[in-house]
């Protein structure tokens, strides 16, 4: 089943308690930090992820937009997240990077910015949990999603089933109902809305609704058909 985390980026970060209250049923809730030097924005750290553990059940998937992941990734972990994704662009040693992540008890996820192909971490690949790929240029919330990404999406699924591979497929930017299909016919299976679930007027409704597009879509897919 297609799994669905709403990112708090576009919440009001003087509620993020209530925020997460009113995404209950979500799967994870995603965290987006930003550092201001591997992005042009700033948002939260390591304080604001420890609270946000502790006032919401639902699990934090951790997307760090941040220079220097491999010094400040496994602080997420103790603060509380369940998921780390760190950027490839920013990550001296992605591999090692990922074993740390994974041995201090969280899933281990690596993201690509539009630019940056999958091709060559083909076989960094069993070494994850997650592989996100970005479908607008990281930073800013409520961007138009970038449908020249699909073709990666699809490459990368061909690359997870060719391995035969546990792996976590998420798409982040730009996705809403009616981008969220061809994410899903593409091969994406865990799906990151901000302005789509926050700025709807339900956003548990709004997290349904996307789930049973995602749902649908995936069922008659090439990637699920051969299984
Ligand atoms: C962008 C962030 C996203 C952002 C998505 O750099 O990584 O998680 O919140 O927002 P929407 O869904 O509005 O594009
Ligand atoms: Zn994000």
């Amino acid at each position: 089943m297609a799994q669905i985390n709403p990112s708090i980026l576009s919440a009001d970060f003087a509620r993020l308690a209530d925020e997460a209250e009113a995404v209950r049923g979500s799967d994870w809730l995603h965290v987006d930090v930003m550092d201001n030097h591997f992005v042009p924005n700033l948002t939260l750290g390591i304080p604001v992820v420890e609270s946000l553990a502790r006032a919401t059940d639902i699990p934090l998937d951790c997307h760090l937009m941040i220079e220097d992941p491999d010094r400040w990734a496994p602080q997420y972990v103790e603060a509380g997240a369940g998921s780390i994704t760190f950027h490839v662009e920013a990550a001296a040693a992605p591999v090692r990077l990922a074993r740390e992540i994974r041995a201090k008890g969280a899933r281990a996820s690596m993201a690509l910015k539009p630019g940056t192909p999958i091709e060559p971490y083909e076989d960094l690949l069993p070494e994850l949990d997650m592989l996100l790929i970005m479908t607008v240029e990281p930073g800013f919330g409520g961007q138009a999603f970038l449908d020249i990404m699909l073709p990666k999406i699809r490459r990368t699924r061909e690359l997870i089933a060719k391995h035969d591979l546990e792996l976590w497929l998420q798409v982040d930017g730009g996705v809403s109902a009616a981008t969220i299909e061809r994410c899903a016919e593409a091969g994406a299976d865990v799906f990151v809305a901000g302005s789509a679930v926050y700025g709807a007027e339900d956003p548990a409704l709004a997290v349904r609704n996307l789930r049973e597009l995602a749902d649908k879509a995936s069922a008659d897919a090439w990637w699920t058909c051969e299984h």
